[in-house]
């Protein structure tokens, strides 16, 4: 079996921590690196996070490099109503015995890009996309190494999360989508379309708690806590585990259903800023997410992460 590598890029997250974890726990990918955003929650506590599931899982090998630590334009938008004030309610992390490495998460993107053969790195941005824009914008000699970016993001025919017409991840750095939307590199999109339809039910949790681990039970945790907002806002028995859908499409791309198209983001006026659309009759830029296999996608989440 041929493994797959990629940089992970994360604001954890409960949701950024099972996707984490669920790389972890998979055979077909090598994590070779994770890179933190401030998003959900600000810097220092993303990074803490990431370090913090890393020890965790027994995995603190996997280097953790802190990058930006604010959008690229607007100020910094983040969610401890959604995430709880550490980005993490629900489980107490291990502290971490190594910490970040030195070098900033943004460089780390391009030296390890500028290392790789073309067409062979993998970027799974599951934050907003501000290292990935940075180190475009600082080094575009990156693009042509890029295999594929696989972000978490957008609303396309589903309303908003942040906004009505904005998803978080797009919400807080509009520019910086704008920015990778348009590099030209190969772009695979899990907006809200597919993720709303990835219910993380009450049975899920249970089945996932039920395999006693430290990694298990964390995990449970941090989705009981996570689940109350969105129960609260939606109406509906069950969260949406947004960001393990990237790391799931590694894995089984079968699980999932979508189409190609041209998208964009608005970016310059605040009534719409965030809002991803699609534009037809143009070139396409990026296959769009919009279905799977939920039953497929728990199996695989919880088998996997009850296992670590
Ligand atoms: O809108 C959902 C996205 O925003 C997820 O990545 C979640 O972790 C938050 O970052
Ligand atoms: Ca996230």
């Amino acid at each position: 079996m041929t493994r797959r590598s990629l940089i992970l890029d994360t604001d954890p997250g409960q949701d950024d921590a099972i996707a984490l974890l669920l790389a972890l726990a998979s055979p077909e990918l090598v994590l070779d690196a994770v890179t933190t955003v401030a998003g959900n929650v600000p810097q220092p506590l993303v990074t803490e996070n990431a370090l913090g599931l890393l020890a965790l899982a027994d995995r603190e090998d996997i280097p953790v490099y802190r990058g930006c630590e604010r959008p690229m334009v607007r100020t910094l938008a983040t969610a401890e109503h959604v995430h709880g004030p550490t980005g993490v309610d629900g489980a107490v992390l291990p502290k971490s015995t190594v910490g970040p490495r030195p070098e900033h998460g943004v460089d780390a993107i391009i030296s390890r890009c500028l290392d790789a053969d073309d067409g062979t790195v993998t970027l799974c941005p599951i934050g907003p996309l501000t290292n990935i824009a940075m180190a475009i914008v600082k080094d575009p000699r990156i693009v042509p190494k890029i295999r594929e970016i696989v972000w978490m993001g957008g609303a396309f025919n589903e309303p908003g999360n942040t906004s009505s017409l904005a998803e978080f991840n797009a919400y807080v750095d509009p520019h910086a989508a704008h920015v990778v939307f348009t590099s030209g590199a190969p772009l695979t999109v899990f907006p809200l379309d597919v993720t709303h339809r990835a219910l993380m039910l009450p049975e899920h949790v249970e089945a996932l708690e039920a395999f006693g681990s430290a990694v298990a039970k964390a995990a449970a945790g941090m989705i009981r806590f996570y689940e109350r907002h969105d129960i609260a806002k939606y109406g509906i028995l069950g969260t949406p585990l947004h960001d393990p859908c990237v790391i799931a499409y590694l894995i089984d791309p079968e699980i999932f259903t979508g189409h190609e198209a041209h998208i964009a983001i608005d970016h310059a006026d605040e009534d719409t800023i965030g809002n991803t659309s699609e534009t037809p009759d143009r070139e396409p830029n990026a296959t769009v997410m919009t279905d799977l296999d939920a039953d497929a996608f728990f199996s695989l989440v919880v088998d996997r992460v009850g296992s670590l």
